[in-house]
């Protein structure tokens, strides 16, 4: 397997990603980019914590005179600007300063919440993302995008902020519910639908392996998810063009979580979003009805959802237009082409919405 993947673009970043199968090389890694300052604060959340938080604890001690724990309840509830304000006060508290250093150790909520929180801190400190779900290795750890929703609104507060290095444990996947496992694998499916053909027919061909979670298929999937996010973000780092197409499936996703009050987690609603974009798309003559099935089949084979039920088509196209992916007005839809390319669609219409959500929409399907 290869051990690391470096991020950068001219003077604006440079962090190296380390593919790892263990805690035992973090704080190696740490000194030999020279990162190890004075203290440093773990931040993570009640399921991560009882997991790994002694571990990488005991791991960084090896390098800093002061480590301290800040952990906060686990899920997106929590991904707000009080869980935000409660840190800066620990952080203050503790007297952590510039040379100091935050590790976000945990999933896509954790990441993002710890890298706002080092972008604004006096102006802004370091941070190092230990992401340890697949969501969060294969896309939310890298990239700069930090965040926390704000009221009923996804993301919308936020910062671009690289970490100064992402260190995997691909073994923290071990103890990662099937659920969670299988929002990491919509944003795998994501990442092959928008950018790679070849990658997607991959994915799909070692299915089972995938779902029987072998470690050297999972590395190389990892690791495949990365080179092409890394692509991305270094030839648009602050979404102007390509980087939007990250997005696919976010549109309506955005919508569905947010009515469903976040009892579906993200990759279960970009999922179904992907299957209303693939839906927009055949109807479209983009791709074909057959390509169209694959993709929803697909989210059958990597226990994601086809259906939602319980939610009003007109409050869906409405939360749609609130959601922060818009241009001018009109709403920013990521379409495909074709299977591997995907592109920014700002003319989707009312009409074309509420099709594509009675193609997900479990309710009516029942009705009819
Ligand atoms: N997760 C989408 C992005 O990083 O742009």
């Amino acid at each position: 397997m290869k051990k690391q993947l470096d991020v950068s673009r001219g003077d604006e970043f440079h962090y190296t990603i380390y593919f790892e199968s263990s805690f035992q090389r973090l704080s190696h890694c740490v000194n030999e980019l020279g990162l190890s300052n004075n203290k440093a604060c773990i931040v993570t959340d009640t399921t991560v914590a009882p997991l790994y938080g002694e571990q990488v604890a005991e791991e960084l001690a090896k390098t800093y005179e002061k480590v301290v724990t800040f952990v906060f309840p686990s899920g997106e509830p929590s991904k707000n600007l009080d869980t935000v304000k409660s840190l800066y006060t620990f952080l203050i508290e503790e007297k952590f300063d510039r040379r100091d250093m935050l590790f976000a150790l945990g999933g896509g909520v954790v990441g993002d919440l710890t890298g706002f929180t080092a972008a604004t801190y006096l102006r802004g400190i370091d941070f190092i993302q230990i992401p340890t779900t697949l969501l969060a290795q294969v896309d939310s750890s890298i990239g700069g995008k930090t965040g926390v929703d704000f009221d009923q609104y996804k993301n919308m507060v936020g910062a671009f902020h690289h970490p100064r290095m992402v260190y995997m444990n691909l073994h923290t996947l071990d103890t990662l519910t099937g659920e969670q496992f299988a929002c990491g694998m919509g944003e795998v499916l994501k990442t092959g639908l928008i950018k790679d053909a070849d990658y997607y027919e991959w994915t799909i061909n070692h299915l089972t392996e995938i779902d029987e979670r072998e470690q050297a298929v999972l590395a190389k999937m990892i690791y495949r998810s990365c080179s092409i996010k890394k692509q991305v973000v270094e030839n648009d780092p602050t979404e102007k063009g390509e980087r939007a197409l990250l997005n696919l499936g976010h549109t309506l996703g955005h919508a569905i979580e947010k009515l469903k009050n976040f009892q579906l987690l993200h990759g279960q609603c970009v999922a179904l979003g992907t299957v209303a974009a693939a839906r927009i798309s055949e109807q479209r003559g983009l791709i074909d009805q057959e390509e169209l099935y694959e993709i929803r089949d697909m989210n059958v084979g990597f226990d994601l959802p086809i259906t939602v039920r319980g939610l009003d088509p007109e409050a869906v196209l409405a939360a749609t237009k609130s959601d922060k992916k818009m241009d001018h007005g009109q709403i920013k839809f990521v379409l495909l082409k074709s299977i591997g390319e995907a592109y920014v669609d700002t003319t989707v219409n009312d009409e074309e919405i509420l099709e594509a959500f009675d193609f997900i929409n479990g309710d009516k399907l029942d009705y009819e």
